[in-house]
């Protein structure tokens, strides 16, 4: 498999599966609050992605992963597996959505607070979604995938926060994850970005080291190794001739993030 340049149909396909996912992060939010279980905010994803928008989730059985969205509370890095958990005042949550709609996927993740966060655990969300928008804002034809990294990695850092290396965002369209991989630390990829090339980007940054391990148990739950807390966020891009559009943006985003950005 190499990397694939999109036809104008794929592009259209892919603008309607990102804002589905885009949506149930929206319809999710009010949902996300102290007591409730994400077993249950799972159900609300799921229920709404099948029925509402008759597309299909694509974690559910994907590699075997038992549910149809992944939650991943603190020191979860990512691949949280909804379960009986409650959430609890200060809980820092991401929830990241994957949803398949004609046979294209759109995938994208968000933090959410849970009453009020420590200042240290405020300041690693705001810097992890900073960290996302400006690699983001960098996108266009003639770019280095390393410019991804590049960006993300100093503003993590500038903070004494870390960037995760055993995660990266990938190319994505019919397939869940495509060529090329997109790390967010820094690297040499020389790849220069293409109009028509769609990925995601999805740093997880973490408060203390960057070092992650993968639970014995269930062989999805990824948690930071020295236990502190960790967070992300996700878009799925679309390479324009002068710029990027971000498929799976929120109305919510507006001040901070423009839908489609353009650098001509
Ligand atoms: N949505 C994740 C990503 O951003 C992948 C989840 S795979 C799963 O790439 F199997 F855990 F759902
Ligand atoms: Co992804
Ligand atoms: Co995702």
């Amino acid at each position: 498999m190499s990397i694939v340049i999109k036809t104008p149909e794929q592009i259209e396909k892919m603008r309607v599966a990102g804002r589905l996912a885009a949506e149930v992060l929206e319809l999710i939010g009010p949902h996300v609050q102290k007591g409730v279980t994400t077993e249950e905010l799972n159900q609300i994803c799921h229920d709404h992605i099948t029925k509402v928008q008759q597309a299909i989730p694509a974690p559910l059985n994907y590699h075997g992963f038992p549910k149809s969205t992944c939650i991943s509370i603190n020191e979860v890095v990512c691949h949280g597996i909804p379960g009986h958990k409650k959430l609890k005042e200060g809980d820092i949550v991401n929830i990241d959505i994957t949803v398949i709609k004609d046979g294209y996927h759109g995938d994208t993740s968000k933090m959410f607070i849970v009453g009020q966060a420590t200042p240290r655990n405020k300041k690693l969300v705001e810097v992890t979604q900073q960290s996302l928008y400006a690699a983001i804002k960098q996108i266009k034809p003639g770019a280095c995938l390393s410019d991804i990294g590049a960006t993300i990695q100093p503003i993590a850092e500038k903070e004494g926060f870390s960037v995760v290396r055993d995660f990266c965002g990938h190319g994505i369209g019919e397939g869940f994850h495509e060529e090329p991989q997109i790390v967010h630390y820094r690297n040499k990829a020389r790849l220069k970005l293409k109009s028509g090339m769609i990925f995601t980007i999805e740093p997880m940054i973490n408060a203390g080291d960057y070092r992650c391990k993968v639970s014995k148990k269930d062989g999805w739950t990824a948690t930071t190794k020295d236990g502190q807390p960790s967070a992300q966020f996700e878009h799925t891009l679309l390479v324009t001739d002068n710029g990027c559009e971000v498929l799976t943006w929120r109305e919510e985003e507006a001040e901070l993030l423009p839908q489609v950005i353009s650098h001509s």
